[in-house]
């Protein structure tokens, strides 16, 4: 992963929109004390979800090898941080369409479901189409408490036991705390395989533990890649240098442009359809993570970029347009891929014409490259702050990485924010109310 920070610089948008070098390099040095405080809240052993790449995962790998190929699909139940990280695997890392393969094209793994909402007409069509002897349902919550999935969860059971009877639980695995919780409850009354989400690692933050590397292995992901790819950005991002590592350098450039140029909406913009899922865990990340009112010492502060999302480059002929014209409030960052794995070529098939000359004979993967590096050349010729995180190519490898990054950079962001990142009271407030109006006591 490289990181390219020119178009935050105020030698390229302006002093207005800009940082200077001079001033960056002296941020950067006054605020690197957080990088000795993180890690050593993390030697105290309060982010022992930066740990998980270090994760002994052969139960999951073991049971994924056995059993996988016995079931026809894989139902995943579970909201928010217990659903973003498999749909962010799957969209990443296992093939294009794959639920439309063959099962022979998958080698034999089920296809993948996220029911991630209770939405009546998405389940009921699921249910539906799945085969309940076949499918193996996956119910995951932290608290194992969290009222959407325990909806899905005791519709799920009536429907196993309907199709197995007492054999139901052979078509069920549970991934929850390890002690606390109705889920935890009746995985261990029932005798139900589970798996355990670490303590202290929150739904946000559990992407590497079992929520969501179960699921993955499950379609044949390589999940040691995943951790692999999570240990090495953890030694790049132990650099002493701050400048060298880069999970402190992206936190601190989205707090400077929040804080000191008004840019408090962040938009992560991946070149590629494959990177449109993590998107949508980023959002969730940075706002559960720094959408704060308090700050940590009480006061109140209402604090919080706003994450959105596009993709490139679909919406260059939808969000660029107020990207580029409306109000100068954001940061762009760029995701883009160097090396995409497949290719397709565009045909000559036409002469002299110039509306397709251009084109013909170059490939998508040229295009996808020009029309990223048009959309920065135009941003920063308006003033736009952006800036691009370049991967070499997708793999087990490079999502771990990434993944491992923005947990980091989160914290990072937490501290800068002053911010407590693991808590949601916000969520929670939500869930009760809803608790209560269904007659919760
Ligand atoms: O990131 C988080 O902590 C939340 O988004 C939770 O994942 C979400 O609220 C679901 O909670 P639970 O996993 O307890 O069901």
């Amino acid at each position: 992963m490289r990181l390219d920070f020119n178009n935050i610089l105020a030698n390229q948008i302006g002093r207005e929109h800009g940082l200077s070098r001079s001033e960056l390099n002296g941020f950067i040095n006054q605020y690197s004390h957080i990088i000795k405080e993180t890690d050593q809240e993390r030697q105290n052993g309060k982010l022992p979800f930066l740990d998980l790449g270090y994760e002994d995962i052969s139960c999951i790998e073991k049971i994924a090898k056995k059993q996988s190929r016995y079931f026809q699909d894989f139902v995943v139940l579970g909201i928010g941080g217990s659903a973003l990280g498999t749909r962010t695997l799957h969209n990443a890392l296992n093939p294009p369409f794959y639920n439309l393969l063959s099962s022979q094209q998958r080698k034999n793994h089920p296809r993948l479901f996220v029911l991630d909402n209770v939405d009546p007409e998405e389940t009921a069509a699921l249910f539906k189409l799945i085969n309940p002897k076949k499918t193996l349902f996956n119910v995951i919550s932290k608290s194992g408490e969290t009222v959407e999935t325990l909806a899905a969860f005791l519709s799920a059971i009536k429907i196993l036991k309907k199709a197995l009877g007492k054999d139901y639980k052979k078509n069920l695995i549970i991934t929850t705390d390890p002690e606390k919780g109705f889920l935890r409850k009746f995985a261990l009354t029932e005798g139900v395989v589970s798996f355990e989400v670490p303590d202290g690692v929150e739904g946000r933050d559990s992407v590497l533990s079992p929520v969501a590397l179960l699921p993955a292995a499950f379609t044949g992901i390589n999940i040691k890649g995943l951790l692999q790819g999570a240990r090495a950005m953890d030694k790049r991002c132990t650099e002493s240098t701050p400048q060298n590592n880069p999970a402190y350098m992206v936190a601190l450039i989205n707090f400077l442009l929040d804080t000191r140029k008004n840019k408090n909406i962040v938009v992560l913009m991946p070149y590629t359809n494959a990177l449109k899922e993590l998107c949508e865990w980023f959002k969730q990340l940075w706002a559960e993570s720094l959408g704060k009112r308090y700050s940590l010492d009480g006061k109140e502060i209402f604090t919080g970029p706003t994450p959105l999302s596009s993709i490139g480059a679909t919406d260059q002929h939808s969000l660029i347009q107020l990207y580029n014209e409306g109000p100068n409030n954001k940061l762009i960052i760029f995701i883009e891929i160097e090396k995409f794995l497949d290719s397709v070529k565009i045909p000559k098939l036409f002469k002299n014409e110039p509306n397709v000359d251009f084109l013909q004979g170059k490939s998508f993967n040229e295009l996808m490259k020009a029309e990223k590096k048009g959309t920065e050349i135009s941003l920063t010729q308006n003033h736009r702050p952006n800036y691009t995180i370049r991967l070499p190519y997708i793999s087990e490898e490079t999502m771990g990485g990434l993944i491992y990054f923005w947990e980091l950079t989160t914290v990072y962001a937490g501290n800068l924010y002053n911010v407590d990142v693991f808590n949601q009271p916000g969520v929670e407030a939500g869930k009760k109310a809803a608790a209560l109006l269904l007659g919760k006591r």
